[in-house]
């Protein structure tokens, strides 16, 4: 079992071209979606929501100011975007607290606790109310759990994959706004990620550091 996903890990790469005739089966992609859905998040909220496009049309519109992410786009068999929530993170939001009962189906005292014990966090520990960007920066920082859960998940079952932070965000916001429905003035996107099946085997070995200029004991 460690076998195996050792093996996904080290076999995992970020593809660069994608065979446009292969497409992944709603099962397989399904596993993946599942890894992302169950990721962790801080305090459990999960900011996020995964937009999944495998319209070739679409797959274009939503990588319009992509560097990074236009070619593989056009390959990948599906393609995500990941947007996150804004200022509905904050401890007191209506958002949450419907969150807190529904999902999380906290007790109203409990929910009350939460609501305080989360602010004290966000307010002093994390210092997350000096700016809307900083709120919305850590939010988008869950997001990248679920990323790293849905690449090694894919990789785990033979799936090629890429993430993309290579694009201009205000312009991408702007194109989710007009053409896909987001409202951003609640969500902001975070990064988007190809799934696939490579082109060609990748050409170059992995490199990483030595796990001992990585990792310090204490
Ligand atoms: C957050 C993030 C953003 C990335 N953005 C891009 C991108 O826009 N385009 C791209 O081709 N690769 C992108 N990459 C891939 C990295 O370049 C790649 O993961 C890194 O060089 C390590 O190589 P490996 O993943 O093949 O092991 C991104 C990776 C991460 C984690």
């Amino acid at each position: 079992m460690q076998n195996k996903f050792l093996k996904a890990m080290k076999k995992r790469y970020a593809c660069k071209e994608f065979d446009i005739e292969k497409k992944i089966s709603k099962e397989d992609f399904d596993f993946i979606l599942e890894a992302g859905r169950l990721s962790p998040s801080s305090f459990g909220f999960e900011p996020w929501q995964f937009l999944v496009i495998t319209n070739p049309e679409k797959k274009l519109e939503v990588t319009e100011h992509s560097w990074g992410g236009r070619d593989r786009a056009v390959g990948a068999s599906h393609f995500m975007v990941v947007i996150t929530r804004k200022n509905d993170m904050k401890n007191d939001s209506e958002y949450l607290n419907t969150f807190m009962k529904d999902v999380q189906k906290l007790p109203e005292e409990v929910v009350e606790l939460k609501t305080k014990h989360f602010g004290d966090f966000q307010r002093e520990d994390f210092k997350l109310f000096e700016s809307d960007r900083a709120l919305a920066d850590w939010a988008s920082k869950q997001s990248y759990i679920a990323l790293g859960n849905m690449l090694t998940a894919a990789a785990y079952i033979g799936i090629n994959s890429c993430p993309i932070e290579g694009f201009n965000k205000e312009k991408t916001n702007k194109v989710l706004a007009k053409k896909f429905g987001v409202d951003i003035e609640k969500f902001d996107i975070a990064y988007m990620a190809a799934f696939g099946y490579e082109k060609r085997p990748q050409e170059f070995p992995k490199t990483r550091r030595p796990i001992e200029d990585v990792v310090k004991y204490f």
